[in-house]
């Protein structure tokens, strides 16, 4: 197992391709056993306002890098990820505490996107079209917006980072990151790699702090012509608003209450194993997963009694034990969280079948785990039906046929992942057409978004950008529309067509 020197533990700002300490550092605990094991900068607004002159600066030679440059340190980045695999993958279980097969399979996750957005060093297409004039060119152009502002939270600190930072950087912005304080060590790995792979000083600058601080410092800056956030509906609706205030181009990403629609043609094995997979694991705290069933009522009780034999299987403890198919909770306050939502459930009249409960696991006892949780009888009013709880918690809601499936999965103010398990052509294509939600799976399970994909939602998920696939592209520039006139003449766009 991976152990740390006492240097490694003590975590600095990456401003200016250097390590800058700070007056103020706090704690970072270990979900795994409470126990701290790092310390992280609690920046003030100072920070940012390095930060920003060094990412001003490096803009400007940056974004005169040809892309196809760009992208070359962008496969160093990805090649050195590649080899750093297995250190990553187990500073982030140690971090967040997620099982180490998910661990790998999120540090794969920014390998892929760093190679395939050096791909994008050698497209970042535009378009050119015919003009309407005689002896005239017409094209658009993908340009950089310049300085741009990145907000990751902890639940997918490396892989969230990447969608956001990598597609930045290739279009010739230059990045300030700050990263959730819960798990800084990726942000600082990534940084180590960045300057291993020689990028330019200034490129992506990191600046730890508190969203109170750091994060309203980042929005403050008028050189930050672009936010992009992944974190809560409550937090992202304040950046909007602030940004707005600043006609600041800003990306949200705010969560789902995802659902599994089981009909009853479904493979009900296969239908398990994906609401067991994507509900419980990473222990219910991906914004993709599954916290809603929605089952139809001739498979109600095969389902339910189903679930609850899977369920006594899932391990629970210590995401570096190999054996664990959960891991713990993030911190006490994602505990209380859950917590609070059982009591709800319960005076709601949801019925508990199984969980509900904290866990203490032997050797762990100040880890912060939570049993896996399934309430029945849920109606789709209930609270527990429409919030996000952010843990292993599933809501079974009962319905009579496909129209009323989709109803309910769309009766959430959310609408960031669906599933539906069946086996009927024509209920397939209808359910991705009317399932509103930015992501839709068929006979798989709410979660196992790829990179080259767009990754995003409607409603309250999103204000309608997209992070990951060539779409984050989107976000990270600006479309300049360019005009050549080679006639030698003036000619008037409209007017003077018949010449
Ligand atoms: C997430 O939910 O944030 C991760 C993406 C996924 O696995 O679908």
């Amino acid at each position: 197992m991976i152990t740390l020197s006492n240097e490694e533990k003590v975590l600095k700002n990456f401003i200016n391709g250097e390590w800058m300490d700070v007056a103020e550092r706090e704690n970072v605990y270990n979900p795994a056993d409470g126990k701290e094991f790092l310390e992280v900068p609690n920046s003030d607004a100072a920070a940012m306002d390095q930060a920003v002159e060094a990412a001003r600066i490096a803009q400007k030679d940056w974004a005169l890098v040809p892309a196809p440059q760009r992208a070359e340190i962008l496969y160093k980045i990805g090649a050195i990820m590649k080899k750093k695999k297995e250190r990553l993958s187990q500073l982030l279980t140690l971090e967040n505490g997620k099982v180490i097969e998910e661990a790998r399979g999120e540090v794969q996750e920014g390998i892929d996107m760093a190679f395939y957005m050096a791909g994008e060093g050698r497209r970042l297409f535009g378009q050119t079209t015919p003009a309407e004039l005689k002896d005239k060119f017409a094209m658009s152009q993908r340009h950089p917006v310049g300085v741009v502002g990145i907000i990751t939270p902890w639940n997918f600190p490396i892989a969230i980072a990447t969608w956001k930072t990598f597609p930045a950087m290739v279009a010739g912005n230059t990045v300030i990151w700050k990263p959730s304080s819960e798990t800084p060590m990726m942000a600082s790995e990534l940084a180590k790699i960045f300057k291993e792979a020689g990028l330019p000083k200034g490129v992506v600058n990191v600046v730890y702090g508190s969203g109170a601080t750091i994060g309203q410092a980042m929005i403050e800056q008028e050189a930050i012509r672009v936010i992009s956030f992944t974190g809560s509906n409550e937090t992202g609706r304040k950046v909007a608003t602030e940004c707005g205030k600043q006609l600041k181009k800003v990306s949200l990403e705010m969560g789902g209450k995802n659902a599994v629609i089981v009909m009853e043609d479904a493979d009900i094995d296969l239908a398990v194993e994906g609401i067991l997979w994507s509900a419980f694991g990473t222990s219910g705290q991906r914004c993709t997963a599954c916290s809603r069933v929605i089952v139809h009522k001739d498979v109600r009780e095969i389902l339910e009694k189903r679930l609850l034999e899977e369920m006594k299987g899932l391990t629970i403890g210590d995401g570096l034990d190999t054996k664990n198919k959960v891991g713990p909770i993030i911190n006490q306050a994602g505990l209380d969280k859950i917590l609070k939502y059982m009591e709800i459930g319960k005076e709601e009249g949801a019925k508990l079948l199984a969980g509900g409960k904290q866990l203490t696991v032997k050797n762990y006892e100040k880890g912060f785990y939570f049993e896996p949780t399934l309430f029945t009888d849920v109606t789709i009013d209930m609270r527990i039906a429409q919030e996000e709880v952010f843990g292993p918690v599933v809501s079974l809601i009962e319905v009579n046929d496909f129209e009323e499936a989709i109803a309910v999965n769309n009766k959430v103010k959310y609408g960031l992942s669906s599933s539906i398990y069946t086996q009927n052509v024509n209920r397939v294509f209808k359910a991705q057409r009317d399932l509103d939600t930015g992501i839709v799976y068929v006979n798989a399970g709410t979660t196992g978004a790829e990179i080259h994909l767009p990754f995003g939602g409607t409603k309250g998920t999103g204000n309608g950008h997209r992070d990951s696939g060539v779409q984050a592209l989107d976000v990270f520039t600006e479309w300049k529309a360019v005009y050549v006139d080679y006639s030698g003449k003036l000619q008037r766009a409209q007017i003077d067509t018949d010449a």
